[in-house]
């Protein structure tokens, strides 16, 4: 599947240009520097949605990464073997202007805007690939695979930092969503330090804003808990299969 970059309609590129400005807005105090400096680094623009091939020169330059283009959510399976070739799945779709706020599933907003400042940070690539290399080992567990995708719920999608003692925002979940980026940081939620066991034991909702997010205190923090990772997820499929 492909971009088809000249099917956008004026709209499309303003509904980006709408969610562009506003979200710049809400995360220039609140997102992790990281993250703002990958926004610079793969040169989003402000007025029109951003060309894949243009993302890709950038990333392959950076980190070696590379946007594929999908029709929507896939299975977790396909998702992980994609990751593990540094392939990083966007749909290309653009939400309506009417539905700036609302999504039933994640637009190219989300997956482009969200997702790909970081892969231009090696530190958290690094940390996306050893996940996969441990997805790959299990890739015919669905169990193992579930625990897999709790790790990445409470991290690539909405994980907080703790930034010199101020809490700022890395995930895509949060950082795409000006509903979530208010929310996440306010006292209504709970916030625990990073924790791989407990993280691979909470279960998660994906149809409503969290009220529980982990805290890392760097992004290599997140690469240097991939060996208890491994562990522990072994530890508990043997724990199942009794
Ligand atoms: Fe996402």
């Amino acid at each position: 599947m492909e971009q088809e970059y000249n099917n956008y309609t004026a709209e499309d590129h303003k509904v980006w240009s709408i969610l562009f400005s506003r979200q710049m807005e809400a995360l220039s105090l609140n997102a992790a520097k990281e993250f703002i400096e990958g926004v610079t680094k793969v040169n989003f623009q402000k007025d029109s949605i951003p060309d894949f091939n243009e993302i890709n020169e950038k990333l392959s330059e950076l980190t070696g990464w590379r946007l594929e283009p999908v029709k929507g959510i896939i299975p977790e399976k396909e998702f992980f073997e994609l990751l593990s070739q540094k392939r990083f799945c966007a749909t290309t779709w653009i939400r309506k202007m009417e539905e700036l706020d609302y999504l039933e599933e994640p637009d190219m907003f989300h997956d482009v805007f969200g997702h790909i400042p970081l892969l231009s940070n090696p530190d958290f690539c690094s940390f996306l690939e050893g996940l996969s290399e441990i997805a790959k080992q299990h890739l015919n567990d669905p169990f193992a695979l579930s625990l897999l995708g709790r790790v990445y719920w409470f991290t690539v999608e909405f994980g907080l930092l703790n930034e010199n003692g101020t809490l700022k925002i890395y995930g895509a979940g949060i950082a795409s969503s000006m509903g979530e980026s208010k929310h996440s940081l306010s006292d209504k939620t709970e916030k625990l330090p990073f924790k791989i066991s407990e993280i691979l034991r909470t279960v998660y909702r994906n149809d409503v804003m969290q009220d529980k997010y982990f805290v890392i205190c760097s992004l290599e923090e997140l690469y240097q808990s991939l060996p208890q990772l491994k562990k522990e997820l072994v530890n508990l499929i043997k724990e199942q299969a009794v």
